[in-house]
C-alpha cells in the first residue's frame, strides 16, 4: 500500500483489538498510482467525480474494482458513493472483482423511434450475429441525436450514419474511432462578422434591464421544452442574492431532437456569445456547460472554442467550465443536470425551491438550453423583430424543428413557430417515396402521437395541450401507413422504462408495468389509463408525468390497433 501519511495502528479501536487494515475493501498500489497519474493536478473536488470516472473509463474501457476503490480513497469518498454514481450512468462500465472485462470495442446501435423505423432491429440482430462477443460487444442505445441519418451506430466515439453491417465493418477495419469534426465558424470568423461586439459593448456599460426588455420583446421562450419566457427567468434569478451561477443544458436526450447539435456544429459562437450575455444579465460568476457524451464532436469543438475565448481574453480561465454527461436522459431535467454537475447521480430534486433560487452548489442558478442562448445572441445582434415579426397561424417566432422519420429530407428545418405538420412535411420535401402520411410525434416521446387528420394544428407552445400533447423540444417524427402506432408507443415506453431514474415508484414500476401491458394483443385500456393517471399524479418529474402520453394517444387515435381484432 502507498504511504499516505497515516501511521500504523490508526485502525486500532483503543481496546487492544485493532484491525490491521482500514474498514472496507482495500485499494492496491498500482491502481492508486494509475488513478493519480490520470487525475494529474486536477483538484480532488467532490463535483469532479464524474469527470474522473470518465478518465478511468477512457483509459481502460471499463472501471475495475481496484480503480474505483483507489478513486474513492483519492477523493476521500466512500466506496458506496463512487459505486452508486458509476453504476447510474450508461457510458460507464464499473466492474466487481469477478466481473469479466468487456471487450475493447463497443458498438452501440440506436434503437429509438426514428432508427427503429429505419430498420435498427434488423441491424442490431445482424451485428450481434456477425461479431465475436469476445472482441466486440453490440449494445442497444437510446437516441444519439442523429435521427436525420437513421439508422445510426456508434463505435467508440465514431458515428456511422445510415448504418449497415458493411458500413460498420468498414469503420472497424479502418480502425479510427474518433469523432469527425465538421467545418464550423471559429472564433476568428465569428469576430470578423461582428461576433462578440454586443457582449463587449454590454460589459463596458450596458443596462441589464434594457437587454432583458429586448429579449422579452422578441418573445423568446426557453427551447429546452418547457417554454418559460427567457427574460422573465433572468428577472427571477437576478432577484435572488448572489453569488449566482449559470448552467447550460446541452443534454439533448429527448429522442428525435438534434437541433442543439445542428446549431453547435455550425455556429458554436452564437451559442457561446448568447450564453455569456445571459450570464452577464444575471451577474453569474461562473458558467457550467453540461454537454451530452453522445456528442463527442461538439465536446471537442467547445473545448477548442472555450480555449480560444480564454486566449482572446473574452473570458478568464475557469469562467466557463465544460462538463461531460455520461449517458443518462434524465440528466436533461434541470435539477437532475445540476445533481450530475455536482458529481452525483442524476436524480431530479423536489421543487420548490426552484433552481433559480437554490440551484448548483446551493446558489441561485440560471439554466438555459443551448438553443435559447443561440437566440439570445441573434436577438441582440439583429433586433427582437427577428423573432417577433414572424407570424403564422396567430403564433409568433421561429422554431428549429428536428424532423425525421418518413420524410424525403429529414433534418433541422427553421420555420415559423405556428407551422403545422403539413408545413413541416412540405419543408422536408414531402413524404419519403412510397409512403403515405399516417401519424406524427410532435415533440419527442413525451408528446405522444397525433393522427394525420390533425394536420392543421400549429406546433407551438400552448397549442397542443388541448390535444393531450405539447411541443417540447420540437422533435417531429413522421410515421406512414407502413408503420404501427402501437409499436411506436411501445418504443417510447421502453425508452422511458430504461431511462427512469427510479426514485419514485409510480414512474419506475409504472413504466415497467405499462411496457408489459402494451405487449398484449388487446390492450387493457381501463387498466392502462388507471396506471397512467397514477404516474401523472404521483411522479416527481416530467419523465413520469409525460410517459403515459403515447399510451393515451394510441388508445384515443388508433383504437383499431390495440383492440385485439387486428392481425399483427
Ligand atoms: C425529463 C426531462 C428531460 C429534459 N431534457 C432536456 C434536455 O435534454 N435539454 C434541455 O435543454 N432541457 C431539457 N428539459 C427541460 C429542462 O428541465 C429545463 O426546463 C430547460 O433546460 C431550461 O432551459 P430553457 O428555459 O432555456 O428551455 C427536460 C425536462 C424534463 C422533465
Ligand atoms: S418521475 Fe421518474 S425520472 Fe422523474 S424523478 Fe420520478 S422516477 Fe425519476
Ligand atoms: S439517432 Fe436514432 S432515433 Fe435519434
Amino acid at each position: 500500500m502507498l504511504d499516505d501519511g497515516k501511521k500504523a495502528g490508526v485502525w486500532k479501536s483503543g481496546r487492544g483489538k485493532g484491525r490491521r487494515t482500514p474498514k472496507g475493501r482495500q485499494y492496491d498500489d498500482d491502481a492508486l498510482a494509475d488513478v493519480r497519474a490520470l487525475l494529474g493536478d486536477l483538484p480532488r473536488d467532490r463535483d469532479m467525480l464524474i469527470e474522473f470516472l470518465h478518465l478511468i473509463q477512457d483509459a481502460h474501457g471499463h472501471q475495475s474494482a481496484a480503480h474505483l476503490r483507489a478513486l474513492a480513497h483519492e477523493m476521500r469518498l466512500s466506496m458506496a458513493e463512487v459505486w452508486e454514481v458509476a453504476t447510474f450512468y450508461a457510458h460507464f462500465d464499473p466492474l466487481r472483482e469477478d466481473d469479466p472485462v468487456p471487450p475493447d470495442l463497443t458498438i452501440r446501435v440506436c434503437d429509438s423511434l426514428s432508427c427503429e423505423l429505419a430498420g435498427s432491429e434488423a441491424l442490431l440482430a445482424a451485428l450481434q450475429a456477425g461479431h465475436d462477443p469476445a472482441r466486440a460487444r453490440v449494445l442497444r442505445a437510446p437516441c444519439m441525436g442523429r435521427c436525420d441519418t437513421a439508422p445510426v451506430v456508434e463505435i467508440g466515439h465514431r458515428h456511422v450514419d445510415h448504418a449497415t453491417p458493411e458500413a460498420v465493418q468498414a469503420t472497424i477495419d479502418a480502425g479510427d474511432f474518433h469523432p469527425v469534426i465538421p467545418d464550423y465558424e471559429d472564433l476568428a470568423a465569428c469576430r470578423a462578422g461582428g461576433g462578440y461586439d454586443v457582449l463587449t459593448r454590454l460589459r463596458a456599460g450596458g443596462d441589464w434591464e434594457e437587454v432583458q426588455q429586448v429579449v422579452s420583446d422578441s418573445g423568446l421562450r426557453g427551447l429546452g421544452g418547457a417554454g418559460f419566457p427567457a427574460g422573465k427567468k433572468w428577472g427571477f434569478v437576478r432577484g435572488y442574492p448572489g453569488p449566482r451561477l449559470m448552467a447550460v443544458n446541452g443534454d439533448e436526450g429527448e429522442p428525435g431532437t438534434f437541433k442543439d447539435r445542428f446549431h453547435l456544429e455550425r455556429q458554436p459562437h452564437l451559442f457561446l456569445e448568447g450564453m455569456l450575455i445571459s450570464a452577464w444579465a444575471v451577474a453569474a460568476e461562473r458558467i457550467y456547460i453540461y454537454m451530452r457524451d453522445e456528442y463527442p464532436a461538439v465536446l471537442q469543438i467547445l473545448r477548442r472554442e472555450i480555449a480560444a475565448l480564454e486566449a482572446a481574453e473574452l473570458i478568464r480561465p475557469g469562467d466557463v467550465i465544460l462538463r461531460r454527461g455520461a449517458g443518462a436522459y434524465i440528466c436533461g431535467e434541470e435539477s437532475a443536470m445540476i445533481e450530475s454537475i455536482e458529481g452525483k447521480r442524476g436524480l431530479p430534486r423536489h421543487r420548490p425551491p426552484y433552481v433559480a433560487q437554490v440551484g448548483l452548489f446551493g446558489r441561485p442558478t440560471l439554466v438555459h438550453n443551448i438553443e435559447t442562448c443561440h437566440w439570445v445572441a441573434r436577438v441582440l445582434r439583429e433586433g427582437p423583430e427577428i423573432l417577433s415579426a414572424v407570424e403564422r397561424n396567430g403564433r409568433r417566432g421561429l422554431r428549429s424543428y428536428s424532423v425525421s422519420g418518413r420524410v424525403a429530407r429529414p433534418g433541422v428545418h427553421l420555420l415559423p413557430a405556428g407551422s403545422t405538420i403539413a408545413d413541416i412535411i412540405e419543408a422536408a420535401g414531402g413524404m419519403a417515396p412510397g409512403h403515405v402520411f399516417k401519424a406524427y410525434q410532435p415533440g419527442g416521446p413525451s408528446s405522444g402521437l397525433l393522427p394525420a387528420s390533425m394536420s392543421d394544428v400549429p406546433l407551438d407552445f400552448d397549442t397542443l395541450q388541448p390535444h393531450g400533447s405539447f411541443i417540447g423540444s420540437a422533435a417531429v417524427v413522421v410515421l406512414s401507413e407502413a408503420d404501427s402506432a402501437r409499436d411506436a408507443a411501445l418504443n417510447m415506453l421502453r425508452f422511458f422504462e430504461s431511462e427512469s431514474c427510479g426514485q419514485c415508484t409510480p414512474c419506475r414500476v409504472g413504466c415497467e408495468k405499462a411496457v408489459k401491458l402494451m405487449q398484449a394483443d388487446a390492450w387493457d385500456a381501463p387498466l392502462l389509463e388507471e396506471l397512467g393517471q397514477a404516474m401523472v399524479d404521483a411522479s416527481i418529474c416530467g419523465l413520469g408525468q409525460a410517459a403515459p402520453n403515447p399510451i393515451r394517444a394510441v388508445i384515443k387515435h388508433f383504437p383499431e390497433e390495440v383492440s385485439g381484432d387486428q392481425l399483427r
